[in-house]
Parts: C-alpha cells; sequence; structure tokens
C-alpha cells in the first residue's frame, strides 16, 4: 500500500462558504489544504437561495437587537443566545466585506445592497415582517461561494478536490490530520496538521425528499461521533416547506419574501389561520406543519398531497430579475410558468440544526462541560454552535457559514504557535486502508441501493415534521435491520478510478449511524420544540427539556447527557407570529 504524506499547518475539510472563509482566515499564518470530496464550486452552498442576513435598514429601519430576538424566538428559545448575539450583530461587518471581497448582490435603485422579506424576520420584536435578507437574485449562495473561493485562489489555499476524507484522527485528547482517498485514483493521503477545520456540511440525504445535494451525507459527524466524541440536538432537522413537488427541489422562500401565498385546495390563503401577523413568513417549522396539516386534514390541492405557492400576482418583472433561478426551476421540472399557474409544493428536508458541539469560538466540544479538543474546529451546517436552536430562520444559515467559519479560522490561527504538529500513526491508517479494502471487495447479496432506499423511506415517514413514540421505536428496529443488511452488501464496481460505488457505501454506512443518532434523540426528546414536534407531548416543556442533548456512543448504545442553554437577554416566551 502506498501512502502519500502531506502537512498543512490547517487542513479544512469542506469547500462551501464555512470552509472558503475559515482559509481565508488561515491562509495569513501559515499553509491551507481544503479538501473537499466534490469540485468546490459545486459544494451545497452555492444551492441557497434566497439571501444572507443583516440588519443593514437599507430599504426599512431595522437593527441587529430585532434580528436577535427574531433568531431567539425563531430558535424557539433553545439557541444560546451569546452565539446568536454575536452572529447577528457580526452580520453587518460581514455583508460589507463580503461586498468588497466581490460578491455581486443585487441592489436598490439608489445602489445600496437590496434587501428582501423572509420568515420569522420581524420589525419592533414581530410587530411586522421586515426586509432583513441579501440577496443575489435568488443565487444568493452561488454568487457568495464563487467570490470567496476566488480569494482564496488569490491568496494561496491549496485545494484538493475530489478528495473522500476517511478518518479525522484525535488522539490524546488532539487532532492529528486527517486520512482520505483521491477519488480519481483510489490512492490514499494522509494530512498531518496543526488544526483542522470541519466545515463539511449536512446530511440531508438520510431522508427520501431534501433539497440537499446528494454529496450532502455527514460522514464527518459520524466519524466523531464514533470516536466517541458527541452529536448535539440532532433531534432538530428542517423541513423547508417549498420543496418542488415530487421532486423536494428547494423554491425559496425568497419567493414568499417578494409576495408569494400559499394556498390550499379550496382556495384559502391558509397562513392567515395558522400565523395572523406575519402569515406566510412566519418561521419554517410553523409553515411546514400547517401545510402537513392542511393536507391530512383533506385540504392539499384537489384533495392530494400538496398545496399551491402562488406567484401569479407578483410583478413578471420581479419574477425575471429576483426570483430567476425558480421561475425556470418551476418551467423545467414542473412545466409550470410561475406568472400564470401556481406551483405545486411541499415540505422538504433541508437543514440540520444540530451537529459537532462548538464553543462561539468553533472549538470541538468534547462534553456537556465545555472542555474542548485541541486543534479541532468545526462550522457552518455540519456545526453546532449553537445559533439556530430548535428551528432556524431562513438566510441565517450563510450568516452562520460566513461568521463562524471567520471565527474558527481566526481562532485556530491565533493558536498555531503553540501547537504541535500531528502525527497519523501506521496502526490507524493501516486500519483505515483495511476498511475501504473490506467495502471495494464486498461480496455478500445487498445492494447499496436499496438498502440506502429503505434507509430514506423509513427516515421520511416515521421521524421528518412529525414524531410519535410508537414510529421511532418501530424505526430504530428498521435501522438495526439496515445495519445488519449493510454488513450484506456487495459491490460490483472493484475499481480504484473514480469508483463511485465505493463511495456511496461509504456514505450509506454513516448515513445509517446519523439516522440512529436523529432518531434516539428525537425519541428520548419528549416534548415539541421548534422542528421538533412529538404529536404524543405536543407541547414545550421548559421546566424539563431546555437543554441541550448531547448524544454519545457506548457500549450500551447512545447515551445522553444535557446541557443548559444560554439564555442571556430574552426568556422563553410562548412563541406567537
Ligand atoms: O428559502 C431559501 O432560499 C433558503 C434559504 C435558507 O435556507 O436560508
Amino acid at each position: 500500500m502506498e501512502i502519500n504524506k502531506h502537512y498543512f499547518d490547517t487542513v479544512i475539510i469542506g469547500s462551501g462558504l464555512a470552509g472558503c472563509r475559515a482559509a481565508i482566515e488561515c491562509i495569513n499564518t501559515g499553509s491551507v489544504a481544503v479538501l473537499s470530496k466534490l469540485y468546490p464550486t459545486r459544494s451545497h452552498s452555492t444551492a441557497a437561495q434566497g439571501g444572507i442576513g443583516a440588519a443593514l435598514g437599507n430599504e426599512e429601519p431595522d437593527s441587529p437587537e430585532w434580528h436577535t430576538y427574531d433568531t431567539v424566538k425563531g430558535s424557539d428559545f433553545l439557541g444560546d443566545q451569546d452565539a446568536i448575539e454575536i452572529m447577528c450583530y457580526d452580520a453587518i461587518p460581514t455583508i460589507i466585506e463580503l461586498e468588497h471581497m466581490g460578491v455581486p448582490f443585487s441592489r436598490t435603485p439608489e445602489g445600496k445592497i437590496a434587501q428582501r422579506r423572509f420568515g420569522g424576520h420581524t420589525r419592533d420584536f414581530g410587530a411586522a415582517p421586515v426586509r432583513r435578507a441579501c440577496y443575489s437574485a435568488d443565487r444568493t449562495g452561488h454568487a457568495v461561494l464563487f467570490a470567496l473561493y476566488e480569494q482564496c485562489q488569490l491568496r494561496g489555499v491549496r485545494f484538493f478536490q475530489e478528495f473522500q476524507v476517511l478518518d479525522i484522527v484525535v488522539e490524546n485528547n488532539s487532532v492529528q490530520g486527517i486520512i482520505a482517498v483521491n477519488i480519481k485514483d483510489g490512492s490514499l493521503h494522509v494530512f498531518e496538521s496543526k488544526a483542522v477545520i470541519i466545515a463539511s456540511g449536512g446530511y440531508g440525504k438520510i431522508f427520501k425528499v431534501t433539497s440537499n445535494a446528494y454529496a450532502s451525507t455527514g460522514e464527518c459527524l459520524s466519524m466523531l461521533f464514533r470516536q466517541g466524541l458527541p452529536l448535539e440536538d440532532m433531534e432538530f432537522f428542517q423541513f423547508h416547506p417549498t420543496g418542488l413537488y415530487g421532486l423536494g427541489i428547494l423554491i425559496t422562500e425568497g419567493a414568499r419574501g417578494e409576495g408569494g401565498i400559499l394556498i390550499n385546495g379550496k382556495g384559502e390563503r391558509f397562513m392567515e389561520r395558522y400565523a395572523p401577523t406575519i402569515k406566510d413568513l412566519a418561521p419554517r417549522d410553523m409553515v411546514s406543519r400547517a401545510i402537513l396539516t392542511e393536507i391530512r386534514e383533506g385540504r392539499g390541492i384537489n384533495g392530494k398531497d400538496y398545496v399551491y405557492l402562488d406567484l401569479r400576482h407578483v410583478d413578471k418583472k420581479i419574477l425575471e430579475e429576483r426570483l430567476p433561478e425558480i421561475t425556470t426551476f418551476s418551467k423545467i421540472y414542473m412545466g409550470i410558468d410561475p406568472s400564470e399557474a401556481p406551483i405545486p409544493v411541499v415540505p422538504t428536508a433541508h437543514y440540520a440544526m444540530g451537529g459537532i458541539p462548538t464553543d462561539i469560538d468553533g472549538r470541538v466540544l468534547k462534553d456537556v462541560d465545555g472542555s474542548v479538543i485541541y486543534g479541532l474546529f468545526a462550522a457552518g451546517e455540519c456545526a453546532c454552535v449553537s445559533v439556530h436552536g430548535a428551528n432556524r430562520l431562513g438566510c441565517n444559515s450563510l450568516l452562520d457559514t460566513v461568521v463562524f467559519g471567520r471565527r474558527a479560522g481566526k481562532t485556530a490561527t491565533q493558536m498555531l504557535k503553540d501547537m504541535q504538529k500531528g502525527r497519523v500513526k501506521k496502526d490507524r491508517i493501516d486500519k483505515t486502508f483495511e476498511e475501504i479494502e473490506n467495502l471495494r471487495n464486498a461480496k455478500g447479496k445487498e445492494s447499496i441501493a436499496s438498502i440506502r432506499k429503505d434507509l430514506q423511506t423509513t427516515m421520511m415517514d416515521k421521524c421528518s415534521v412529525f414524531r410519535i413514540e410508537k414510529e421511532l421505536k418501530e424505526l430504530l428496529v428498521e435501522l438495526e435491520d439496515l445495519k445488519t443488511r449493510f454488513k450484506e452488501i456487495s459491490l460490483t464496481d472493484r475499481s480504484k478510478t473514480f469508483n463511485t460505488e465505493l463511495l456511496e457505501a461509504i456514505e450509506l454506512s454513516h448515513m445509517i449511524t446519523l439516522s440512529e443518532v436523529v432518531a434516539q434523540s428525537a425519541l428520548v426528546r419528549t416534548e415539541s420544540r421548534g422542528a421538533h414536534c412529538r404529536e404524543d407531548y405536543p407541547n414545550r416543556d421548559d421546566e424539563n427539556w431546555l437543554k441541550h442533548t448531547f448524544a454519545f456512543k457506548s457500549d450500551r448504545g447512545i447515551t445522553f447527557k444535557y446541557k443548559p442553554v444560554k439564555i442571556t437577554r430574552f426568556k422563553p416566551e410562548e412563541r406567537k407570529y
């Protein structure tokens, strides 16, 4: 076995917004490698459509204090308020910095950065929707990522594209580096480093219907979990209200921000009943539940399992200039011109609120007391800092990636001089090699595609918007069965060149692990909060559950510990919109 060894001061996993923003920071003080299993500019950040939140007040009065309040309330009071304040106050300089780095934001007639309404973002502590999302038509993630990638190139960041990470090596409470395979030729690579920043994105592919890219499979989270490190708040998974029916492709909330409304089979604007003040611009957890309630109660379109997003009354020029992407998607995938007919939509798995626990500087936590793993950082969707709590507000995700990507990068650079170079031991490399070879040569009777399909279907049926004890327990039994079946998989491609079947096997194994953590975490939290809606425990229970879940792997299966929520300014209140 030939091993290719590399040394970089900082290794970053993931080339989306968080990874690229961290890299821009780290390159100031040392060498930086960014690994991505994709071509970097195909990272899932490019799929973010509607905007990045900041209380610039360019279109109407706004303040970071209102932004903070909205984010806390949107999180159903589970978000850590110290982190939320940092994010909302940092948002303004962050947008200006992005503008200076070359992001082509859409503009107001006077030339300021344009802003639109987004779910849960209000003025005067909930009085009415406010224009807070800065956007680049409906291709905001795309625009920001290309600018950050260019900045990385300009500064000499080294990209290793189409490299799949196999192991993140943590030993003696310190990160040592990572082991990866070059997808192009199957060669094994060891990257030793002082710091590792995980910015690998989410894992929406555990669900059947999702807005997430094929690559959103979450293996880095699972790699840490399998080593005994915790995952935080994994029961909270966001379903975006408007996925294209049957496909799950995102139709941006910006469509409602520009005036689009949801209507049911009776032609009613039903959000007026669920959120009388801000209606269609309520937070996503509420809108998704409302849509599915309408469908369950027989008020889907023609009694079917979808509702309409109606944009027919929106000025055609706005559709052309501000919503070109979703207009095209509707035409291509549904044969519908949104200026002439409403778009069939249904909630789609969109965003993981939970993830790798970190402190406000991106350092990975190893327990509920705040102890950290030396040299290991995480930022973006894979991390849980936690600014989104039980439910993320739209346009706070891009903001989170850039704000906390930068903070993680900055902290890493400050610590570099005191850090030891990591060392990845031979036995760890041998073990990884053996595991991947065993998979490549697997000759069982089960197909990867059929296990994955069954996993995604059962997660969707039993652990999506609505959850209940009986189904969660059934799900856990089914997951055990899927684990057994996985041991019997068979690969037909034994080559080393672009062996995507092997990659899918690696991903699937981690998806099963993560699904188990999500399902167990959902089972133990016996309340409803944000995106976690337990039909058998319909109320929020602050007395017992105003706390973060930390899930650990142990000999007894998954065990849980809890961490208090950081509450600074806003005491939990009833969440009315
Ligand atoms: O609806 C959207 O454009 C999605 C944005 C987000 O998830 O923040």
